[in-house]
């Protein structure tokens, strides 16, 4: 139910290229759900002009951005104050101006991932073993609020293994994370297969063993397209049971940057669904 409230406001989404992205339209679906009226555009970004287009947004009367590629570790850097998710993720999001004029920045690409996993598509954390793959900004984003759930272990597989080790060793204290390459995983079994590579932009799929998926095993892709990813085709093949992709993972990071600003987390299913239909 809508409520009778109106809480005006300037928002935007920051980065390059920015034309397709997906974050007005949520973020318009939410303010409607919700009763607000807000503005929230995509802002293209010359890519040395990062900090001035903030600073020029907030002197507007913006009260807060989303920050997608590649200025995700930019934004990281110019905030004055970070979330513990932000810190740990190594980038930031979502900015909220505050009234002080100080820039807070959080992360809530991987409590959106989680909020996916467990709430959209029902499965749970908790004691599974989990496999990202890929060690680039998009597998450390989310590491932290997956190891928060308690998971029996999380392998992190990459082409380029000293940056699993490396990403590895910077998690250790937060929960049982290993490291290893994508020939190690022969024999190896997971209940969640998570790709992080940028592999299914070049529709590309890792070289991963044809045995790799348990019994009812969820394969998630972080991207997302009109199709199922490569990685998506090549796992339900292979013996996964369900595949998702990040459209899901878009919106619920989208209603934590919601209630970032808002103090309001919108329902996001009715969301996914009108994104799926209408593309
Ligand atoms: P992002 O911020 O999206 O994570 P990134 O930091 O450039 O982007 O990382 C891209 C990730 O995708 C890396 O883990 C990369 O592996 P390498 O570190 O070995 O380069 C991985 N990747 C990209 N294309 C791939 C492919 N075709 N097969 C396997 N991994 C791939």
């Amino acid at each position: 139910m809508a409520e009778h409230i109106t809480i005006p406001g300037r928002y935007a989404v920051m980065g390059n290229p920015v034309a397709h992205s997906k974050s007005p339209r949520i973020h318009q679906m939410f303010a409607h759900q919700l009763g607000h009226q807000i503005e929230y555009t995509a802002i293209w970004v010359d890519t040395d002009g990062f900090a001035q287009a903030v600073e020029q947004f907030r002197a507007d009367g913006g009260r807060g951005l989303n920050v997608t590629v590649p200025f995700k570790l930019e934004a990281f850097r110019l905030a004055d104050q970070l979330s513990d998710r932000a810190r740990l993720a190594g980038a930031v999001n979502t900015i909220r101006f505050e009234p002080d004029g100080k820039i807070f920045g959080d992360n809530t690409d991987g409590a959106g991932l989680v909020h996916d996993i467990e709430i959209n598509l029902d499965i749970h954390l908790r004691g599974r073993q989990i496999l990202i793959l890929g060690a680039g900004g998009a597998a450390r984003g989310v590491l932290g609020p997956l190891l928060k759930h308690h998971p029996v272990k999380v392998v992190i597989a990459n082409r380029t293994v000293s940056k699993a080790n490396e990403l590895a060793e910077q998690f250790r204290e937060h929960g049982p994370v290993e490291a290893c390459g994508y020939p190690e995983l022969k024999g190896k079994h997971f209940d969640i297969v998570i790709n992080a590579t940028s592999a299914s932009l070049k529709g590309e799929v890792p070289p991963l063993p044809e045995t790799l998926f348990t019994r009812g095993a969820l394969a998630y892709d972080m991207m997302y397209g009109d199709k199922p990813t490569a990685f998506l085709d090549w796992s339900l093949l292979h013996g996964a049971d369900k595949a998702a992709d990040g459209l899901g993972m878009l919106v619920e990071q989208a209603a934590e940057s919601y209630f970032l600003w808002h103090n309001v987390r919108p329902e996001t299913k009715h969301v996914i669904a009108a994104l799926r239909k209408g593309g």
